[in-house]
């Protein structure tokens, strides 16, 4: 198994291209289920959570090819020849779920499996469910698996989500593009990973007002056709390289990265000290004199601080001057990174969903261990503003979200390396 080793201390001066977003691309592949006619994604990040989805809708009957070094994917689903998601795959993705919807508007029934438990939290599927039958479909759980019907075909309606879930909204609003009728999605979630899907589907011929908002109106069509559409960069990507120089030092160009699409955390930096730019090529960022101040973070969902975020902003915040509060509201379980950081000789202590980090001078480097994908990158984070040597272990998770991070990293100036354990 692969790990991370990092020599810290190096100051940070460079340019980071940003990728397309994984979990717009997680959203976006799935609506080729939606028509017969090719959908080619551009701007696509290359990750293994995107094979895995390739390969989950290839096990569906659709076509996925990568081109141009995966930066371009070409899906087409012709022809569907299966509308059971199986668990070997579901387990390792919960946005596998994501294809429900789509199978369920096309096919009229679908077989979904349950994902299972999960690092961060419980993470049920009941919104997806309710959503789903809302539409008009009906949804029973056996062998572990969701099985949904909609034998007189999906029809439009009024879902009122209770709480904001961006998966649960991307589902709702991909069935509802074929729903007969009109459905309104209120309490919708917002993040720019919908308006991206919602871009997509319009190109594809769908009737949608709203993405952005709370309330998105979905006015269903027969069918759909095929569109190429670039994906939206990835702000959590964004996020983590502005972050880097924060830590570190130094000063970095996030290449591609947009201020709307991270304002909220693009305030908590510069309230902390940190100087962050738009330019005309992406945002620059730059931390120039002395310690990062503390803030205090809580995270919401967009367009407020994001929780996939929480991680990094915490390594930072372990070397601020004073005491920070960080307050987790979309997930339960979601500070597993506190105990690894603490390895390093941070200060925090875990009440539930709250954690109070009191800055140290300096973090020194310890072998720690990855335990999810955005606790994974908060450790190289932490690393490179370390005294001495910290390897990462278990950087599958990393994998998983972020494209080349060592030579992104090391292109800046970073010492950082990958160790193939064989
Ligand atoms: C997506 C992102 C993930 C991010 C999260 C919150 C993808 C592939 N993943 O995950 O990186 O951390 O948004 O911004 O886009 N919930 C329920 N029932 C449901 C669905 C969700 O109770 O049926 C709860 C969840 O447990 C969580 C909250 O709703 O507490 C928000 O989750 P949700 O927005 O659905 O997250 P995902 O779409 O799974």
């Amino acid at each position: 198994m692969d790990s991370i080793r990092i020599q810290g201390g190096a100051e940070l001066r460079g340019a980071i291209p940003i990728a397309g977003a994984k979990n717009a691309c997680l959203t976006l592949m799935p609506a080729t289920l939606l028509s017969e006619e090719p959908l080619t994604l551009t701007n696509a990040p290359r990750l293994s959570d995107i094979r895995t989805m390739s390969a989950l809708l290839e096990s569906l009957g659709a076509e996925v090819s990568a081109l141009q070094d995966g930066r371009v994917l070409a899906l087409s689903s012709h022809a569907i020849s299966s509308t059971r998601a199986d668990y070997e795959i579901v387990r390792k993705m919960r946005a596998s779920v994501l294809v429900l919807g789509p199978l369920l508007a096309r096919e009229g029934h679908a077989e979904v499996s349950l994902p299972g438990g999960c690092a961060i939290g419980a993470r049920p599927v009941d919104l997806h469910q309710m959503a789903m039958e809302r539409l008009g479909a009906e949804l029973e759980l056996r062998d572990g698996y969701l099985h949904a019907r909609a034998s007189k075909g999906l029809r439009g309606a009024v879902i009122e989500f209770p709480i904001v879930s961006v998966g649960a909204t991307e589902n709702a609003l991909m069935a509802a593009t074929l729903a007969r009728g009109t459905t309104v999605i209120r309490n919708a979630a917002r993040e720019p990973e919908i308006v991206d899907l919602a871009h997509c589907l319009r190109r594809m011929g769908a009737q949608i007002e709203g993405e952005g908002s709370a309330e998105i109106v979905i006015e269903g069509v027969d069918r759909l056709s095929g569109a190429t559409h670039p994906v939206v960069a990835d702000r959590i990507e964004l996020g983590t390289y502005m972050l880097a120089p924060a830590i570190a030092g130094g000063e970095v160009e996030c290449l591609g990265g947009r201020l709307d699409l991270v304002s909220a955390f693009a305030e908590k930096l510069q309230e902390a000290g940190i100087d962050v730019e738009q330019t005309d090529k992406g945002i620059r960022v730059s931390r120039k004199n002395g310690r990062v101040r503390a803030v205090d973070v809580t995270t919401a969902p967009f367009p407020g601080f994001p929780t996939d975020l929480q991680a990094q902003m915490m390594a930072l915040m372990c070397t601020a001057e004073g005491c920070s509060v960080l307050e987790e509201r979309i997930f339960e379980n979601r500070f597993m990174h506190a105990p690894e950081l603490m390895r390093m000789g941070a200060r925090i202590d875990v009440h539930g969903g709250t954690a109070r980090v009191t800055g140290v001078e300096r973090l020194r480097g310890a072998p720690v261990m990855a335990t999810d994908l955005r606790a994974s990158v908060s450790l190289i984070l932490a690393g490179l503003a370390a005294e001495g040597e910290t390897v990462v272990s278990r950087v599958y998770h990393l994998d998983r979200g972020y494209e080349r991070v060592e030579e992104k990293l090391r292109a800046c100036g970073a010492t950082i390396e990958r160790v193939n354990a064989g």
